[in-house]
């Protein structure tokens, strides 16, 4: 179970959420919806309290089920979901219609962090933000995030809600052992500079991170050569063979061992695995209780770091 003093603030939201949070973007994937509310309760029961819904996962499925969940009884919850800006939404209208449905779906009044799925839209940055405050000011968002937005675009988001004393609580990117941009591209950095989480998606680059897990060049992208194709394997290798050994040693799995990683890199660090089995909602959720040693923290860094 999560300590009351492991809880970490959604940037400067006022908000707080477990230091890990559940993706459920294939919830509506599953057998049955029992099954999804088996997924629920076992997360509940761990004290995560954070989970990730949009309103595209299985064309709304994904928040309905999510919704079903949040009629049974729980403790209180940190809902995010997200707004899919197609070139075709342009006007306030629009947001705010779809934002009501996501509401209707979940079943609530109010979603607690409802992020911009990505920047590519024809509205700019601060238009989409000005949208978002109002839905702030109407009372139907607790908190502002975005999601893939470069360390520019996250800037202007936050420039322009500080006009309205909101601030930017989170970018929602993709990080993992093997998707290191976020310390390149320097939104990590501005995530520090700013107190913005980093809530990082694909956090086990879809299942990869496991412990039979098979080093294949195109984790990390497409080499564009035998050559290049055959130096990604054989780094991948060191990163397998590292995190086995660690794993085996802490009598823990590689996709524990690869969480522990991320959640050691820094505090604004929140990572969302995606689950459908009760089985992995605990064995990552067991992540929190135990630590990589600094020692451990800087093998994998450098195993992973060759890459
Ligand atoms: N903002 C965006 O653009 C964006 C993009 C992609 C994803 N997301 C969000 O991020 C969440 C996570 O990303 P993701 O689901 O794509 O990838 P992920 O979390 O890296 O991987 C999910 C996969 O890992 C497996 N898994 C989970 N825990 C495991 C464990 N302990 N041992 C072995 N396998 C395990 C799951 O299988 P089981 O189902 O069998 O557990 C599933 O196949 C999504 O659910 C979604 O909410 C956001």
């Amino acid at each position: 179970m999560i300590q009351e003093n492991q809880y970490r603030p959604l940037g400067g939201s006022g908000i707080r959420v477990s230091p890990m949070g559940v993706g459920t973007n294939r919830w509506a994937q599953g057998k049955n919806d029992e099954a999804v509310f088996q997924v629920f309760q076992s997360v509940v029961e761990t004290g995560v309290n954070f989970f990730d819904t949009a309103e595209v996962y299985s064309r709304g499925k994904s928040e309905r089920l999510l919704g079903a969940c949040l009629q049974r009884d729980h403790p209180p919850l940190v809902i995010a979901s997200k707004f899919l800006p197609l070139p075709t939404r342009l006007t306030r209208r629009q947001f705010m219609n779809a934002l009501d449905t996501s509401l209707n779906r979940l079943g609530v009044k109010s979603i607690d962090l409802y992020y911009i799925h990505f920047p590519y839209t024809l509205l700019s940055v601060e238009k989409l933000m000005d949208l978002m405050a109002q839905a702030v000011e109407a009372g139907k968002i607790r908190a502002v995030g975005v999601s893939n937005f470069s360390a520019n675009q996250m800037r202007r988001a936050a420039t322009r809600l500080a006009r309205y004393h909101i601030p930017l609580a989170a970018n929602q990117v993709r990080y993992s052992l093997v998707h290191r941009q976020p310390e390149k591209n320097g939104v990590l950095d501005l995530c520090r500079e700013r107190n913005v989480a980093l809530v990082a998606y694909r956090p086990l680059e879809r299942g990869r991170l496991k412990s039979n897990m098979v080093p294949t060049a195109s984790l990390s992208g497409s080499p564009s050569s035998t050559a290049d194709r055959g130096k990604a394997v054989s780094k991948e290798r060191i990163l397998q063979e590292t995190l086995q050994a660690i794993a085996q040693q802490r009598r823990k799995s590689v996709s524990q061992v690869a969480l522990n990683w991320l959640l050691r890199t820094d505090e604004h660090v929140i990572p969302i695995p995606g689950t459908t089995s009760p089985h992995h909602a605990l064995e990552n959720a067991d992540t929190l209780n135990w630590e990589l040693s600094p020692n451990e923290f800087a093998v994998i860094n450098q195993a992973s770091a060759q890459r």
